[in-house]
């Protein structure tokens, strides 16, 4: 069953990972009942004092310390998910809904389009379970994501960086695929609140930023929804935004990456961030240059 179990102190957050880092999230509950999973990369997981202190989370602002620095204020409970739209049974779902269905670790490497990565065991469930449960209308083509806006906590909603709330999308086929994720915890304990908590979207085979944080609302629509990113900046962030070496970033190019803790690139990127096996026939035909 998994469930919390509420944390006594950093020694017993110290037996769930790396030893080194607990001070990262010091406040954090454990999860327990969750699985393995046969999608997890082998690759060496980055140390929790990365995943939970190197953050984008521009609600909380734009440095990357902002969020580990600011988003301790961020109120996670009582959290909802409103399912709504082109369904046939919409439905609310309380966090503790959510923890109830089955959970798995996931280690996934995390690609961002700043052209730095991670690799970051995650703890969630598969979006596919949602999407059984409510039962989507023949009409319903694609998936938006909706985060929270928490303007006495968020400093970062007051100023323009982006249109509010943070929005983003999928494709139906690219929300059903097994790989996409709903993360609730990392390293054995709740999501820390810079890394989207209580629930946020993890699709591994795109940018980081098609996996929007802190997620109060789901629709499911007819049409392709605008994103936050292509409301700033369509030129340069595209709806599909799969991990590509051949389209580069209209600034920078997109062939290589630097795996925290690195300061200088060490890896070539891999077409679609290393998941082609399991995810390129959804993009047979597709000119990924023009859909980037
Ligand atoms: N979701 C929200 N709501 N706000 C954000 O600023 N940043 C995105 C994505 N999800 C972002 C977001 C970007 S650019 C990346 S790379 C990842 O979150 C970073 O996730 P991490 O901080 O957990 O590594």
């Amino acid at each position: 069953m998994a469930g919390f179990a509420a944390l006594a102190g950093s020694a017993a957050l110290a037996a769930c990972g790396d030893g080194s880092s607990q001070s990262a999230a010091p406040d954090g509950a454990r999860l327990s009942g969750y699985g393995k999973s046969m999608f997890s990369t082998e690759e060496k997981q980055n140390a929790l004092k990365d995943i939970a202190g190197y953050n984008n989370f521009y609600e909380f602002g734009t440095d990357k310390g902002d969020p580990a620095r600011y988003a301790g204020k961020l109120r996670t409970r009582p959290w909802t998910i409103t399912v709504k739209g082109e369904v046939k049974k919409p439905k609310t779902y309380a966090i503790d809904d959510l923890l109830k269905f089955p959970l798995e670790e996931r280690v996934y490497r995390l690609r961002c389009v700043e052209a730095w990565s991670m690799v970051i065991p995650w703890i969630g469930f598969e979006f596919n379970r949602i999407i059984k449960d409510v039962e989507p209308t023949s009409r319903a083509r694609f998936v938006e994501f909706v985060s929270a806006v928490q303007p006495d906590t968020m400093p970062g909603v007051k100023l323009p960086f982006l249109d509010w709330p943070y929005t983003e999308g999928l494709r139906m086929d690219e929300a059903r695929h097994p790989l996409t994720l709903l993360a609730v915890g990392l390293y054995g304990q709740v999501l820390p609140n810079q890394n989207g908590a209580p629930v946020r979207l993890v699709v591994p085979w795109k940018y980081g930023f098609k996996s929007a944080k802190s997620i109060v609302e789901i629709r499911f629509v007819e049409a392709q929804p605008k994103t936050a990113w292509e409301k700033a900046n369509a030129n340069e962030y595209g709806f599909y935004s799969n991990v590509n070496p051949e389209v580069d970033h209209p600034r920078w190019s997109q062939r290589r990456e630097r795996r925290l803790p690195a300061f200088f690139a060490n890896r070539t990127t891999e077409l679609f961030n290393g998941y082609g096996e399991q995810v390129a026939s959804m993009y047979t035909g597709m000119d990924l240059k023009r859909y980037f």
